[in-house]
Formats: C-alpha cells, structure tokens, sequence
C-alpha cells in the first residue's frame, strides 16, 4: 500500500508520522515544492521509526511526481493555511490553482488513486477536483466531517465530563463555521441521547464551539492546526487501506441525495477499499434539513467563485 502526502507543512507531516505509527502502509511519500523541505521530514519521521516500531518507508521528495507513481491514495493539504481572523473561503484564490495542478499530477503518475483532499475551502476543493478531473466519485473525498466529528466529540466529552470514548456524534454539511451541522439531536453517550444529560443551552454551546473549531485554534496557534486534521485524513487512509467499511461524515458529491446535487459537502459515507462505497441518508428533522440546505448554498456561493 503506497500513500502519497503532497504537502509537507505540519497537516502533512502529522499525516504522514500518524498513517506511519499504525504501520499499516509499506510506503509513505512526502512530496512538497520548497527545496529538501519534504526529503527533510521523511528523513527526520524515519528516524523515530526504530523507536516507534513503525515499518512504513517514509521518503520525501521536493516536486518529482514520477516518485509518487503506483500510488494506491493520495492526500493534498497542498495550498496556504488561515491565518488568525480569516474564514477558510477566502483562501480558494491561490489554493484553487494548487489544487488543480497537484491533483492532475498526481492522477497522471497513478491513475487508479483514491484521493484525499484536505486543502481549504475544502468542499469546494473537492467539488473542483471532480470538475476538473475524470475520477468516478468514489475516489475523490473530502476530509472535514471527520475532523469536525471528532472537535465535535471532544466538545461533547467536555461539557457530559464524560471520556471521549463514551461519546458518539457526528458533524455534516460544509465545513466551514457558519455551515458545519453538528447533529446533537443524534449524538450520543454510551446510546443515551446526549440531550438527556445536558440542556439546549449547554448543547448550543458544544454547537457553537464546534463550529469554530478550526478558528479557535487558528486564533491559538498562528496558523490553521495539524494534529487533529493529521489523525482524521490518517483514519481515512486507514480505513480504505484496511477495507474497514466504516462510516465518517466526508464531503462527497450528492447525486439527489438530502435533496441536494451538484455540490460536495458533508454527508455520512462508507469508507472501504473503493473509497467512498456508499452515501447513507439519515432521517434529518426540519430545522436540520433547513441547516443543511442554508449550509449548501453556502457551499454553492464558493463554489461560484472557482473558474473551471
Ligand atoms: C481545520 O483545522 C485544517 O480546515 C482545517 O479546520
């Protein structure tokens, strides 16, 4: 199984040190533009390995793509991150280009990749890879549900006190602050409704800080974070790479599903060794299909905005 990073900024490199430490993978190419920077990171991972126990070959490679060939999943978190007070959507001027360009480079050295998009605004990163490429729609996949699912979780842990693994619940729609839907209606501790332990306010508050996840950080760190995005793509890559058929919210392309077509946003899917096997359709309520259709022409307005 040979997995692709293009990118070796820190959601890169925490990708590519998480996929290695679940030993999983026979091979892990780094690849970035800025000179020796991804040979770098490889060679620096790779040194922890006797440590770690990991067998994954990690190497690195500064923009040779015949390095990358025979890829089984590629992951792009290619493109500049938010800076404190900046929306994700204001990034798809220089991270469209990037994008475009990574993804078709990466298609030409491995024509059967599945790929992993994490680049922001990342439902529109997505829906572009699917205009401007010829992949079937179970090979492209959006990254944010599962990220937001998991602050989600960490949210909810919080406020239940409760360990996170009591804890179950999970985040569709776009993934940006105002169009993330965090379903505490369907959450979870250990199958007891999450609203039987905590008020409606409590609960819009865990929404609330869900929502703002990544800006909270960004506002913390100086730049977008990398760890938990890291740990989600790695879950992902995990997941097809072990056929373990199992379900994260992911931005996807709706064909009708949710009512909604032509757009990729956040819906729960099945992960296996196809990539995305299956969209699964949840009984939503009213005010969350409202949410969800709000957050869509959200998606939409971005989506205007990319030229291809
Ligand atoms: C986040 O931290 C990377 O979009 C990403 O939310």
């Amino acid at each position: 199984m040979k997995v692709t990073v293009v990118g070796a900024g820190a959601v890169g490199a925490s990708c590519a040190e998480y996929i290695a430490m679940k030993n999983f993978a026979s091979d892990v190419v780094l690849l970035d533009i800025k000179e020796g920077y991804a040979e770098g990171k490889a060679m620096d991972l790779m040194q922890t390995a006797s440590l770690n126990g990991f067998d994954t070959r990690i190497t690195g490679t500064t923009g040779d793509y015949s390095q990358t060939a025979g890829s089984d999943i590629a992951v792009i978190t290619s493109g500049i991150p938010r800076k404190p007070g900046m929306t994700r959507e204001e990034l798809i001027g220089i991270n469209a280009g990037i994008v475009k360009d990574v993804s078709s480079n990466l298609i030409k050295h491995s024509p059967n990749v599945i790929l992993i998009v994490v680049s922001n605004p990342m439902d529109t990163m997505t829906y572009l890879v699917h205009k401007s490429s010829d992949l079937p729609k179970n090979r492209i996949i959006g990254m944010g549900g599962a990220l937001d699912s998991a602050r989600f979780k960490y949210r909810l842990a919080e406020a239940l006190e409760a360990p996170i693994s009591d804890v179950d619940g999970m985040v569709i729609g776009g993934h940006s602050d105002t169009g993330m839907l965090p379903l505490t209606r369907l959450a979870t501790r250990n199958s007891v409704p999450v609203s039987k332990f905590l008020s409606d306010e409590r609960l819009e508050e865990v929404k609330e800080a869900t929502k703002v996840g990544g800006a909270t950080l960004t506002k913390l760190l100086g730049t977008s974070a990398w760890y938990a995005p890291g740990a989600a793509v790695s879950a992902l890559v995990q997941a097809i790479a072990c056929d373990q058929k199992k379900m994260f919210p992911c931005s996807t392309l709706l064909e009708g599903e949710y009512g909604l077509s032509d757009i990729c946003i956040g819906a729960p899917v099945i992960i296996g060794r196809n990539g995305i096997e299956k969209v699964v359709e949840i009984e939503l309520d009213e005010a969350e299909k409202q949410k969800l259709a709000e957050s869509a022409e959200g998606v939409r307005k971005t989506n205007d905005l990319l030229e291809v």
